[in-house]
C-alpha cells in the first residue's frame, strides 16, 4: 500500500494556481476563507500537520506546537517573523521560513511614499479639502516639510532600508542609517548611505524611517525620549512592525508639535488602532499595506510554497529550502 502523504495546513486562500503546487506532493487542509483564527485553533489545525503555510495573521509558538508531534516546517508568508516563535520552533526541530527580497521594491515604494505623504501632509489636505474648509488658495495653509536637500535617516538598513536609501538619491537627499552592523563600503557607497550613531541618527534626521525586524529587545524603541531627542519639525515613518514604538508617546508628541507628522502602516495591536493615534491630525495611517501589490503578494506565495516543498523534502531543492529563519536539522 503507498505510504500516506504528508499533510500540509494552509490558514487562509492565497492564490489557488500558486497553491496548487502542494497538491503535488501533499494531502492539502485548506481553510476556506480569510480567517482569525481563534487562539487554539491553529493548535487544532496542527495537531495532525506534517507542514503549514501561514500568514502574518497566525501567531504560533509554544503552546501552538505543543500538541503538533509531526509539525517539520513553518512556511510564513512575510518577510517579518514576529508572529513565530521561532526559538520555540527550532527546540522541537520545525524549519520556519520567511519570504525576504521579493518584497523589497515594493515596500520601499511604499515606504517613501509613505513619508512623503507625511511630510507633505497629503491625507490631512485631503481631509481638509473634503471638510468643505478650502475657500480658495491659502498662501499660508498646509505647509509642509522639505522633502528635497533634506535628511533621511533610515533605522535598520537590510533590503527595505538600502530600497529606501536609493530611492532618496534621486529627491537630493542627504541619507544617515544605523544599523547594528555597519555595511560594507560598497554597499555604503551604492546607496549613498552613512552610518552614524542611533542618537546622531535621532538628532540630525529631518525625516527617520523604521525598517527593523521586531524582536523583544527592540520593543518601544522609538519611546519618548527618542521621540524628545527628535527634532521637532521632524517626521516618523514606521513600516516595520507596531510594537517598535510607543504609540501613547507618539500621539502625545504630535499632539503636542514636538513632532511635525507621522506615517504608520503598522500598530501595536493590529487591526485595532489607539484612539489617541486617530484623534491626531498630523498623522497619516495605512492598514499594513506596505508589501500589498498583486506581484509582489504572488511572489511572496510562490517564495513560500517553494521554501514548504523543500523544508519537507520535496522537489528540486529537497532540504534546502530558498529562505529558512532557523536551522535546517
Ligand atoms: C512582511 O512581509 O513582514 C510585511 O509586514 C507584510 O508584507
Amino acid at each position: 500500500m503507498a505510504e500516506p502523504r504528508p499533510r500540509v495546513w494552509v490558514s487562509q486562500p492565497l492564490y489557488a494556481d500558486l497553491e496548487a503546487r502542494l497538491d503535488e506532493w501533499f494531502e492539502v487542509a485548506r481553510t476556506p476563507r480569510v480567517t482569525d483564527h481563534a487562539p487554539g485553533a491553529i493548535a487544532a489545525a496542527l495537531a495532525d500537520a506534517d507542514g503549514a503555510l501561514v500568514t502574518l495573521n497566525d501567531r504560533i509558538g509554544e503552546t501552538e506546537v505543543a500538541g503538533a508531534s509531526r509539525l517539520r516546517a513553518v512556511a510564513n508568508v512575510g518577510v517579518g517573523y514576529d508572529n513565530l516563535d521561532v526559538a520555540a520552533l527550532a527546540a522541537r526541530g520545525i524549519v520556519a521560513t520567511n519570504t525576504p527580497g521579493v518584497l523589497t521594491e515594493t515596500t520601499a515604494d511604499f515606504g517613501f511614499a509613505l513619508m512623503m505623504a507625511a511630510a507633505r501632509r497629503i491625507t490631512e489636505a485631503e481631509h481638509w479639502l473634503r471638510d468643505g474648509r478650502w475657500q480658495g488658495w491659502g498662501f499660508h495653509e498646509l505647509l509642509g516639510a522639505e522633502i528635497h536637500g533634506s535628511t533621511l535617516g533610515i533605522l535598520g538598513m537590510g533590503r527595505i532600508g538600502q530600497g529606501i536609501a536609493r530611492r532618496a538619491r534621486g529627491f537630493g537627499m542627504r541619507v544617515l542609517y544605523h544599523n547594528r552592523h555597519r555595511l560594507p563600503e560598497a554597499v555604503e557607497e551604492a546607496c549613498a548611505a552613512t552610518w552614524t550613531t542611533r542618537a546622531a541618527l535621532l538628532a540630525d534626521s529631518d525625516h527617520l524611517v523604521l525598517v527593523l525586524p521586531y524582536t523583544a529587545d527592540n520593543h518601544h524603541i522609538i519611546d519618548a525620549g527618542a521621540l524628545a531627542a527628535m527634532k521637532p519639525t521632524a517626521t516618523l515613518t514606521n513600516i516595520a512592525r507596531g510594537g517598535l514604538v510607543d504609540e501613547g508617546a507618539l500621539a502625545e508628541a504630535l499632539q503636542s508639535g514636538r513632532l511635525a507628522a507621522a506615517g504608520l502602516d503598522v500598530f501595536e495591536g493590529e487591526p485595532a488602532v489607539d484612539p489617541r493615534l486617530l484623534a491626531c491630525r498630523n498623522v497619516v495611517l495605512t492598514p499594513h499595506v506596505a508589501s500589498a501589490s498583486l506581484p509582489t503578494r504572488r511572489a511572496m506565495v510562490a517564495l513560500a510554497v517553494d521554501n514548504l516543498v523543500a523544508a519537507m523534502g520535496f522537489g528540486p531543492d529537497a532540504g534546502h529550502p530558498p529562505s529558512p529563519v532557523t536551522r535546517i536539522p
